[in-house]
């Protein structure tokens, strides 16, 4: 039978029918504990009845207009948004892409506006950003560029969490106008910066008058323990914020949010989207933030990150073949010292989704709302297949 899907993804052989909180059920009514959210998408987990009434609800009165009207329902997420980021302004669109195009728009233009005519903005090693062409460009990973050069002009990179070189890259480019960078790399491997690093970066983009660009697609809408990771380092409030994945909790929703440097750049005309904004999308997202508001989800969060991270210490720290265990919030990374892609099926056969990333990261994203329980259960699974997975394999590696 001839695929009428463009095969761009590496499929795993299964599919699902129902999701109900942290757990998902295939087409043979299977179970299977969800430790990846969609990555890192549905944060309250499978359709949780506060956005999917919400969503029913908004579907049967109005879905779609167009930005050529007001949405209040825009206005009032843009507003909730403020109140929890500290940010000034939102422009709404669709997802993570493009709310990364719109920062790279906002630095570009900031650029013109300052009478530099070749603007270029700082990005990093093992980054990600999306896979539109500006936005793959600024993807710090060779394998997302491979066959799609002539690539956008007007990008420079560093190594993450490299003050130093990221010093002497803004010394080296009198155009820059922006550095742009995600507060933990998620796809880069659950890599955390050094605490001070993202005050030091805001503290460079003020003295150098460049705009502070945070990629927080998959660190925001409550991922880390905070609304923002931002919001873990003292005194940083970025001049621009991409938000997407959880603020729609399946929804397709991306935000560009402004503040600062950033304010009085985007003009009438400069920018737009049919679909960004939609009242439908807008009803979702204000459902998410009520919702991880008055279930308390960020202090669920941080027990969680306890209880989990020591979990899998007690159990994998003194594993052979385990060289680190990253958490922060509910993002966890375990490094083994072997390529592990193969665990994503063995975890899938006993029951748990989980993604491998950048080779030899096993990465989790579960839900934020994911029980006590569930959680230990995730730790147990995981443990035991990491341990089974060594002891198999490690030793065959060093041969
Ligand atoms: C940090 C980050 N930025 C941007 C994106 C791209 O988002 P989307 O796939 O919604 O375009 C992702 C997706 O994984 C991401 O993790």
């Amino acid at each position: 039978m001839t695929n009428t899907v463009i095969p761009t993804y590496g499929r795993l052989d299964i599919a699902f029918t129902e999701g109900k909180g942290a757990w998902l059920t295939d087409i043979n009514g299977n179970q299977y504990l969800d430790a990846l959210s969609g990555i890192a998408v549905c944060n309250l987990g499978h359709c949780h009845p506060a956005v999917s009434d919400a969503i029913a609800e908004q579907a049967s009165t109005l879905m779609h207009t167009s930005n050529v009207y007001n949405i209040p329902l825009q206005q009032q997420l843009a507003d909730k948004l403020m109140q929890i980021s500290g940010m000034n302004q939102a422009f709404f669109c669709n997802s993570g892409a493009e709310a990364n195009e719109t920062a790279i728009k906002v630095a570009r233009k900031y650029g013109h506006d300052k009478g530099i005519d070749k603007p270029v903005i700082i990005v990093m090693d093992g980054s990600f950003h999306g896979r539109t062409m500006a936005t793959l460009t600024a993807t710090g990973n060779p394998k997302v560029h491979d066959g799609f050069s002539p690539l956008v002009p007007g990008f420079v990179r560093v190594p993450y969490n490299d003050m130093d070189a990221l010093k002497m890259a803004v010394g080296h480019w009198p155009e820059a106008v922006a550095i742009m960078l995600e507060p933990v790399q998620g796809e880069g491997g659950v890599r955390i910066p050094d605490a001070d690093y993202l005050a030091d970066v805001r503290t460079l983009c003020t003295q150098r008058k460049l705009l502070m660009m945070l990629d927080e697609v998959q660190t925001g809408i409550g991922r880390t323990s905070e609304w923002f990771a931002y919001q873990h380092a003292d005194d940083v409030l970025p001049d621009v914020l991409m938000l997407a994945k959880g603020l729609g909790n399946g929804m397709p929703i991306g935000a560009c949010l402004i503040s600062g440097a950033a304010m009085d750049v985007l003009q009438p005309g400069n920018h737009g989207s049919t679909f960004g904004g939609n009242p439908l999308a807008c009803r979702a997202a204000l459902a998410v933030l009520d919702t991880i508001e008055q279930q308390s989800v960020l202090l669920h969060v941080q027990q969680l990150n306890e209880q989990v991270t020591s979990g899998f210490k007690q159990q994998l720290a003194n594993i052979d073949g385990v060289t680190d265990i990253r958490s922060f919030g509910c993002m966890f990374g375990i490094e083994l010292a072997i390529p592990c892609a193969e665990l994503v099926q063995k975890a899938l056969d006993k029951g748990i989704l989980i993604n491998v990333t950048a080779d030899k990261v096993i990465r989790l994203l579960p839900p934020l709302i994911l029980t006590t329980d569930e959680a230990t259960k995730m730790v147990d699974l995981i443990s035991e297949l990491v341990i089974g997975f060594l002891a198999n394999n490690l030793a065959k590696s060093e041969v």
